[in-house]
């Protein structure tokens, strides 16, 4: 589904190369749930990104069921995206005046066709993640997990094969953390793919592959053997239990 060769991202700011991803290869089967991990700087929403087709690699090929992303014009490149892929951001990135139901509709207006039963999808979203009493509330009435919430379900609206999260339990505390990757976990038994950027070890402890980067390249890729039930377990960075 998802096939990367070589790929290498340098940001060039005027004089100023930076190079970011350094040769990153891999791939990822539909269905699976996989965990990018790294500190804090080593380009993993800079990978994110590409995987994502926000932005494109410097070199390198990225395959996407079989389409050559690269080859891709703008256009192209975002109807793919509005198709495939949905996204959740650490920093929610909801409209502060609108309702829950007018945020999880946002998606739709960049389909071929804007459907007709708009409401019902909204409030299936909504109801796929628990928040079919909060429907017509806006983000400051809400609480940051239930925000959070809220995003996974404009996520969810266009139904997308992959969904691509990148440290959404960041700005969350440990309680509503457990409440998101709960979600995540049963989207994933759904058969969405899903690739999550973290990095928190607990956090990606939840996926069933951690892939690590460190500087740009990848130094572990490996899957995880799962003997206790990660549900009970999340830490949130800083803290210790
Ligand atoms: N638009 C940009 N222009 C220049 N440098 C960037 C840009 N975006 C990210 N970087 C640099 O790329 C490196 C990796 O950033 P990022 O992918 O955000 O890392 P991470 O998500 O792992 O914290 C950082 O050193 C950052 O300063
Ligand atoms: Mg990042």
């Amino acid at each position: 589904m998802i096939e990367v060769e070589q790929l290498e991202k340098t940001y060039s700011t005027g004089r100023m190369a930076t190079p970011v991803l350094k040769g990153i290869s891999f791939r990822i089967n539909e269905g699976e749930y996989v965990a990018i991990m790294g500190t804090s700087g080593t380009g993993k929403s800079t990978l994110m990104n590409i995987l994502g087709c926000l932005d494109k690699p410097t070199t390198g090929r990225y395959l996407l069921d079989d389409t050559d992303v690269g080859s891709l014009d703008d256009d192209a490149l975002s109807h793919l995206r509005n198709k495939k892929i949905g996204f959740v951001f650490q920093q929610f990135h909801l409209l502060e005046r609108s309702t829950a139901m007018r945020n999880v509709t946002l998606p739709l207006i960049y389909v071929d066709e804007y459907p007709e039963d708009v409401e019902k999808m909204a409030e299936k979203a909504l109801a796929a993640v628990g928040l079919t009493d909060r429907r017509q509330y806006r983000p400051n009435e809400l609480s940051g997990g239930q925000q959070q919430r809220v995003a996974i379900a404009r996520a969810l609206i266009t139904d997308p094969e992959i969904i691509l999260a990148d440290e959404p339990t960041g700005a969350l505390d440990r309680k509503s953390g457990l409440e998101v990757m709960s979600i995540f976990k049963k989207l994933h038994q759904q058969g969405h793919t899903i690739i999550l950027v973290t990095h928190d070890q607990a956090v990606a402890e939840h996926a069933q592959r951690i892939i690590v980067l460190k500087d740009g390249q990848i130094t572990e890729d490996r899957l995880i053997k799962k003997q206790r039930d990660p549900d009970l377990e999340l830490g949130n960075g800083e803290e210790k239990r």
